[in-house]
């Protein structure tokens, strides 16, 4: 885009939207950055640019940022529409944001992922979610591996609150069990989809932190993966949706990248402030089309002003604040490229317990059940939630795990090969220049872990992350983490 299109003198206080398109043959690219200093604009959120991935852009300048202020949900913001959808916040122009808790088109229960840097904002839209899913009678299992911090208000609005990884686990195969029966139920009945209004209610399966289950040397995460790839398969046809709330820096770090680019790709995605090699890799993934750019969210919008070493008077107050909590694009929405930013949910400021404000949205009453028709298959661990048989279920799936692993490692130093593997794509992960074995070899020498004595160890270790996918070989005998 042409950036010398520089507007004379923005009126005060009106918004300009400018129509730019470039010559056939050719796709709209841009620089923030760039076009902001043509406009000599110091903040970008005043800056609103909106591609249709082809040829034409729109460019708008507001007098301030839209997006600084946002109010809290109101109640009808929270029902779902005809297209299954509530109003999760407004983009920059103030038309409202939506996200689709169900299909009714297809019968179609979501896939989701909310993917965000820590404190970008993404337990406050788990809160909302789950507070809308009360609303809509919707079924929520939710798990919190942040030991149900995350989301405390959460507790007894929820049909299922599960708060370690063991407990998880059990929701998860509660899950898949339950899937499994309905669809022989739904089969007998001569039923392909799901419908919303059917006497078995939507179930929503959440976990939050999922990075903590399924990043590698988790002690659940095959398990984890097998579970959340088996309910993403066989879940959307009988009404079992399954989200995962994370952070990470790398599909690879979520169960592998399979798992997650399945569900991706015909998933409901939200992405809140997020790296920029995290955004490069979904367009390269296919998940945003060629010629779709997202401008990162920075933490903060403020202009940064520049002080000499010599200046006098009263410095600016330097804190290190971050007032973008929320902001997202919302992918799999009409505006992939347009910036949002979620309701406010709840108080800003920490509170010294349970947030009235949040707690309000979940309005009165019970949550959702089970249907009665499915007890038999989500077993014990649905009727132990919340009471004190839970701990003597999760003991009993941490022993499992732990026989599991002694057995994987008596079969022939199995465990001991794979840290290897993980000390290597750690040393590969942290360097900026692609390594050759015998570098990698010094750099263990100083992670802290076990002596490696030979390259052989090393190449062997490298080979099976090749294989894996985790690493690429980058010119003769040099290796670097993929990204
Ligand atoms: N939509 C919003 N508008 C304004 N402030 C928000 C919004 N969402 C979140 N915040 C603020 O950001 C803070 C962090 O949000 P939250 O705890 O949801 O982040 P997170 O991504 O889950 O972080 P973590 O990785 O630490 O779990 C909140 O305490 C809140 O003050
Ligand atoms: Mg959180």
């Amino acid at each position: 885009m042409n950036t010398a299109l520089a507007v004379p003198g923005i009126p005060d206080g009106q918004i300009v939207e400018l129509k730019v398109q470039v010559p056939p043959g050719q796709v709209v690219r841009y620089d923030l950055a760039a076009l902001a200093s043509a406009f000599e604009i110091t903040d970008p959120g005043r800056l609103a640019v909106e591609t249709d991935g082809s040829r034409t852009a729109l460019v708008t300048i507001y007098p301030s940022n839209p997006l600084m202020v946002m109010p809290p949900p109101s109640p009808e913001d929270m029902v779902m529409d005809e297209y299954g959808r509530i109003i999760n916040g407004r983009y920059h122009n103030g038309r409202p944001s939506r996200r689709r808790l169900f299909d009714p088109i297809s019968g179609s229960a979501q896939r989701a992922m909310v993917f965000g840097t820590t404190g970008a904002g993404k337990s406050r839209v788990v809160q909302y979610t789950l507070a809308c899913e009360k609303r809509n009678g919707i079924c929520t299992w939710h798990g919190d591996l942040k030991g149900g911090q995350s989301a405390p208000e959460a507790e007894g609005h929820v049909d299922w609150f599960a708060t370690s990884q063991e407990e998880v686990i059990l929701m998860l195969r509660a899950a898949v069990a339950v899937a499994e029966i309905r669809q022989r139920r739904y089969r007998a009945l001569g039923r392909n989809a799901f419908l919303i209004n059917d006497p078995d209610p939507l179930i929503s399966v959440r976990i939050d932190e999922a990075n903590r289950l399924l990043e590698k040397g988790a002690p659940y995460r095959d398990e984890g993966t097998y579970l959340v790839k088996e309910l993403g398969r066989t879940g959307r046809s009988v009404g079992i949706g399954i989200e995962l709330d994370a952070q990470a820096s790398h599909l690879e770090e979520l169960g592998g990248s399979d798992t997650l680019r399945a569900m991706l790709k015909e998933g409901d995605i939200t992405l809140l402030r997020w790296s920029s090699s995290m955004m490069r890799q979904l367009v390269t993934d296919g998940l945003l089309p060629a010629g779709e750019q997202l401008a990162p969210i920075p933490k903060t919008l403020r202009p940064k002003v520049l002080r000499s070493q010599f200046a006098t008077g009263p410095a600016p107050a330097d804190v290190d604040l971050c007032d973008t909590q929320g902001m997202a694009y919302m992918l799999s929405g009409p505006s992939p490229t347009s910036l949002m930013r979620h309701f406010r949910i709840g108080s800003i400021r920490p509170m010294p317990g349970l947030d009235p404000e949040i707690l309000a949205l979940y309005g009165p009453g019970d949550p959702r059940r089970l249907e009665e028709n499915s007890l038999e298959a989500a077993a014990e661990a649905y009727e132990a939630r919340g009471t004190a048989a839970m701990d003597a279920l999760c003991e009993a799936v941490q022993e499992e795990q732990k026989k599991q692993a002694a057995k994987a490692q008596a079969k022939g130093g199995g465990r001991g090969a794979v840290l290897l593997a993980d000390r290597v794509r750690a040393v590969l992960a942290e360097s900026e220049d692609a390594l050759s074995p015998d570098e990698v070899l010094v750099l263990l020498g100083a992670d802290g872990g076990p002596d490696v004595k030979s390259v052989g160890s090393v190449r062997n270790a490298l080979g099976v992350l090749v294989d894996q996918g985790d690493v690429v070989r980058a010119g003769r005998g040099l290796y670097e983490i993929a990204r």
